[in-house]
């Protein structure tokens, strides 16, 4: 079979052998079928996605490689390019364009989304779609982005959707070979490299399981000892004595245990990025050293050459001096407060071995490729928006999973750190817990909307809306209330004879019009608010009637083009704004209200703005009350946010100021203030490259986006 000859090839580019579940996914694309690959962290997943395109370029044809992060599309990017030719290898997200049409094109997956409808056409050529850390699916906000993704991908081409190990892999499977083409599970369980648990119980190491593969017998002792000081900690809380908090576990000595047993490098998670500062201080307070003398000069020379190269890096807060202080001990903290530069750094000198412990928050779990040795758990919960909660097992072993490096470790190692309140058993639930489903969290926008009625009419739509994975768990459900009702009916005709049993009679009948109805409901869930918002947006003139379809005006087109949650509203601010009265850098001060996430309380001071801009903001206030109440009387929920704190520092920024200047004027971390510029840069270049908006305009916006986009903001590729 010249099938195999292709994958001989390929193995020849590798110097180990390809695992099983590899070939197999490799052999069911050749024969055109999709799939879904899960497997646990590190096993070599990628490997699949990297078959995909050296059969699609021997074939002339072309792959688009979405992942969720824009970190990860900058590595996988930085990955082709030591394979392929620059020419042949592109990188799209909202900061930048490079080669967007060249054969394999890395993307973050709402990149993807708006080619699908608006220029569907550059699909033609695409004989694979990658869809990585495809468990992305369950994310709240986003998830919705891979549902459209799948709903819209034309079945000429095959997906490779890549996932960590969920629950129902079968139902996704199933719902995609549905609505798509077909498509195959490929199940690997084994993870590459075992990881073996332990507990850190005060003192030392404990294995969490003995060799019968039960809780180890020195655990359950130390679970009953925790369980009585706990129950004497509660009562003396009650009658009034005082108490002591119980003493945490200090991270130098965790390490120090690490250490002596070889455990490290090491990833230890702590869920807040003040906490990995503080922790990283503390180790460094009390002399702790892990580097070798010519280790430490490697480390420097790296330091030097980034700061030599980025001067603006001295004038970043204390996250960075701590970090720069620890680095050259083998020291790291990792979190979103730092600058990405910064963040990048600590990967690399991870990766090359440099450092040996790296203090890091959740965001480091996401299929970045930093393996380690050992995972240390801090916390087996997590303060959130909702509050406090107790990991997912998807969290969990994300995490975890971290540990053990493929042709390095025989093991990896997962230490949790053991507290009154993280009890050995917690833990045992966490590792031997059932993983989670992927839910449905398709949501309608006024952007998909638009782009579904620019492309059909209403009927059109209602079949796109029928092939949402949420309508298919709903058609799921119907079979059971369909089965139900089958057993009423019975039951019905049974007693119906009986004179005595009116009442029953009545009773039944209501629980079947009850069901009649709920099945009504289920049919269509999107439609009645696809019909809200559609009416929302013929009352602000987005679209017009025209015989039996919608047109979308010339302002229903720029609409169409937003890909932010504000999408109408900032349309209506773009469309009350007269653009020759303010500048560049002002126009994009006014864009950052409608973009801007605080992520906790900011002190507002608005006088770096101009008057007439201050007054606009009022303007902004206005249009968007305007807009909620309409959305109120449609009884629609889509959230609206307006807020004014970033935009000083777009001003400030945007006319030359210095990084250290920003600081004066925002409790904004560095981090924070990249992210949220590079946020604002997104949506205008968006607004800029806005097919239906007047030339003046986007030149204005064209015109502020190099203001913004410098020094420390730059993104690295
Ligand atoms: N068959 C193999 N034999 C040996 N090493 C392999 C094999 N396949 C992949 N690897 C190596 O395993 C490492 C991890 O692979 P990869 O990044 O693809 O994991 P993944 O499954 O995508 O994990 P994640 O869930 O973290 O994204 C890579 O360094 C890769 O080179
Ligand atoms: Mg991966």
């Amino acid at each position: 079979m010249n099938d195999h000859a292709i994958i001989e090839r390929f193995k020849d580019g590798f110097d180990f052998e390809l695992d099983a579940f590899q070939i197999e996914a490799a052999e069911t694309l050749l024969n055109g079928r999709s799939v879904l690959v899960t497997a646990p962290t590190g096993s070599g997943k990628t490997i699949v996605a990297e078959f995909a395109i050296f059969d699609a370029l021997d074939r002339n044809l072309q792959v688009i490689y979405t992942t969720p992060l824009k970190a990860l599309s900058n590595q996988k990017y930085r990955d082709l390019l030591e394979q392929y030719p620059a020419e042949r290898v592109g990188l799209v997200t909202g900061d930048q364009s490079i080669n967007p049409q060249a054969d394999v094109v890395v993307m973050t997956t709402e990149v993807l989304r708006n080619i699908l409808y608006q220029n569907p056409r550059r699909m033609d050529s695409v004989l694979y779609v990658v869809i990585d850390e495809c468990h992305y699916m369950n994310d709240m906000d986003r998830g919705t982005v891979w549902e459209e993704i799948i709903i819209h991908a034309p079945s000429h081409l095959c997906l490779v959707a890549l996932s960590a190990t969920i629950a129902n892999a079968d139902e996704l499977c199933n719902w995609i070979s549905s609505i798509h083409n077909e498509m195959k599970i490929i199940e690997h369980l084994e993870r590459p490299v075992p990881l073996r648990h332990f507990y850190f119980g005060g003192e030392k190491l404990y294995p969490v399981f003995n060799k019968k593969g039960r809780l180890d017998a020195r655990l359950e002792k130390l679970a009953e000892k925790q369980k009585s000081l706990k129950k004497q900690l509660h009562q003396d809380r009650r009658s009034g004595k005082k108490t002591r908090k119980p003493d945490l576990i200090p991270e130098g000595r965790v390490i120090e245990a690490l250490e002596k047993k070889q455990m490290l490098p090491a990833i230890y998670f702590i869920f807040s990025r003040k906490n990995c500062d503080d922790a990283l201080s503390s180790c460094l307070d009390s002399g702790m050293d892990l580097t070798s003398k010519d280790e430490k000069k490697l480390i420097e020379a790296t330091i030097k050459q980034l700061l030599d190269e980025n001067p603006s890096l001295k004038e970043t807060g204390p996250s960075t001096e701590s970090l720069l202080l620890g680095l050259p001990k083998g020291l790291a903290a990792h979190h979103a407060g730092l600058v990405p530069l910064l963040r990048h750094l600590v990967e690399s000198l991870f990766q090359r071995n440099l450092v040996k412990v790296v203090f890091a928050t959740e965001t480091l779990a996401a299929g970045i490729n930093m393996p380690a040795r050992t995972t240390v758990i801090s916390s087996l919960s997590k303060r959130t928006d909702v509050g406090h909660r107790v990991l997912t097992v998807n969290e969990f072993t994300q995490m975890t999973g971290r540990a053990g490096r493929r042709g390095m470790d025989t093991e990896g190692y997962c230490v949790i750190i053991g507290s009154l309140y993280q009890s050995p058993y917690q833990a045992v639930e966490l590792i031997q817990g059932d993983y989670d489903p992927i839910a449905s969290h398709f949501t309608l926008s006024y952007n998909m909307v638009l782009n579904l009625l620019r492309n059909g009419e209403r009927k059109e739509v209602r079949e796109v809306l029928q092939r949402s994975f949420g309508q298919y768990l709903s058609n799921k459900e119907m079979i059971n209330i369909n089965l139900l009702m089958e057993q009423k009916r019975l039951a019905l005709e049974q007693i119906k004879s009986s004179p005595e049993s009116k009442s029953y009679i009545r009773h039944l009948r209501s629980q079947l019009r009850g069901f009649g109805k709920q099945i009504k409901r289920q049919q269509e869930i999107y439609l009645k608010e696809f019909d809200a918002l559609t009416r929302v947006l013929q009352y602000f003139g987005r679209i017009k009637p025209d015989g039996k379809h919608w047109r979308l005006t010339p302002l229903g087109e720029m609409t169409a083009h937003i890909r932010a949650q504000n999408d109408l509203l900032i349309s209506l601010v773009m469309e009350s704004l007269d653009y020759n009265s303010f500048t560049p850098v002002e126009m994009a001060a006014i864009f950052s209200t409608l973009v801007f996430e605080p992520r906790r309380y900011m002190e507002h001071d608005l006088s770096q703005c101009s008057k007439k801009v201050r007054e606009f903001f009022k303007d902004i206030l206005h249009i968007a009350d305007d807009l909620r109440y309409v959305q109120e009387e449609e009884n629609i929920h889509l959230p609206l946010t307006v807020e004014f704190d970033f935009a000083p520092l777009v001003v400030l920024w945007g006319n030359g100021a210095r990084w250290s200047t920003l600081f004066k004027f925002t409790n904004m971390t560095d981090g924070d203030v990249v992210r949220a510029m590079r946020q604002l840069i997104d949506l205008l270049r968006q607004l800029e490259t806005m097919p239906a908006a007047p030339e003046e305009f986007r030149k204005k916006i064209r015109e502020a986006i190099p203001l913004l986009d410098r020094d420390l903001i730059q993104s690295i590729a």
